[in-house]
């Protein structure tokens, strides 16, 4: 069974990283970047590893994680548990023939720990996706704050050399609310990131989850995830590279978004209900719907996805 990944109309440019297919996997799923070559070998085009703290970190009291398997979702209030930078180093650096579709997340509660993530981690791996957006470590918010984000953003611009991401929260809520993540969302630009992660999960509150709240993540997340892309490509109007994520479960749903404007999709969620053969499966698909919309490359997908 082959992966799908071999197909040049799939190739696509992400910030100025080549990628076989714009399917990846998002942040969180491999903490501590243990199986990065194995997650690429499914067929996704590229992975993120982490988020990586500088310490090891337990992580919020169990439970932590609940399956929603009537929505196909999840909810999380993980808090970032994780062995800490060194040995995401170490791992990294045995990983390093797939460096060039590795991206490490990180993320930190003051700036210096997040400089240091950057400088170490940075010579192995193809990008960087700064973590400001986790719902269930309150000390990132203090990067909600726009000159501070901006003060963070423009010194790690000053000593990035691979492409740098910022993985921004979601607007579920109100008017209010988009204004201050389009906020962020600016800010960001202006101080120079490559590209934007468009978003991380939706905050919700539960009894279920030991700390009361947490993030959720899944099918029920994709119609906001459209929006969202639509909405952020406006903004940027394609001097800023959008990766999406949220919800993602089949090629029609990663045609709809690299219609509006991203360059590369990412999923979690949907890889725990629908099992390893997503990517592969995905990767067929998309390229048997751009074959029957005519569609050389992933780039100049636009309009709805052909009925097959
Ligand atoms: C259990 C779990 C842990 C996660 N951990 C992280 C994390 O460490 N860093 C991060 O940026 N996002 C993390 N996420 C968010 C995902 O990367 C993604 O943004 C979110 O789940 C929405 O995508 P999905 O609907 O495809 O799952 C986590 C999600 C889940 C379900």
């Amino acid at each position: 069974m082959t992966n799908g990944v071999n197909r040049s109309e799939l190739e696509t440019d992400l910030a100025g990283i080549t990628l076989p297919t714009p399917i990846g996997m998002a942040a969180g799923f491999d903490k501590d970047c243990k199986i990065l070559g194995s997650i690429l070998k499914l067929g996704f085009g590229f992975v993120t590893g982490g988020t990586v703290t500088i310490a090891s970190r337990p992580g919020n009291p169990k439970p932590r994680m609940i399956r929603l398997p009537d929505m196909k979702a999840v909810m999380n209030s993980m808090g970032f548990p994780g062995q800490g930078l060194e040995p995401a180093l170490r791992r990294l650096g045995k990983a390093q023939k797939y460096k060039d579709r590795v991206l490490i997340s990180i993320a930190g509660t003051i700036e210096d720990e997040i400089f240091e993530c950057l400088r170490r981690t940075q010579t192995h791996v193809a990008g960087i996706e700064l973590n400001i957006s986790s719902p269930n470590t309150t000390g990132l918010r203090i990067f909600h704050e726009p000159a501070r984000l901006r003060g963070l953003i423009e010194g790690l611009v000053a000593e990035k050399r691979v492409p740098l991401f910022v993985k921004i929260p979601p607007w579920p809520r109100d008017e209010e609310n988009r204004r201050e993540i389009h906020k962020l969302a600016e800010t960001a630009v202006d101080a120079g990131v490559d590209g934007l992660v468009v978003a991380n999960t939706h905050p919700v509150e539960s009894s279920r989850l030991k700390v009361g709240r947490g993030g959720l993540s899944g099918a029920p997340l994709f119609e906001h995830t459209e929006l969202m892309i639509a909405d952020v490509q406006a903004l940027v109007r394609g001097h800023t590279s959008i990766i999406a994520c949220g919800g993602v479960t089949t090629a029609e749903h990663a045609w709809q978004l690299l219609a509006k404007g991203a360059s590369a999709v990412q999923l979690y969620t949907s890889f725990i209900y629908e099992g390893p053969g997503l990517p592969a499966r995905i990767n067929k698909r998309l390229a048997k719907l751009m074959c029957a919309a005519g569609i050389d490359n992933v780039s100049d997908i636009t309009g709805d996805p052909p009925t097959l």
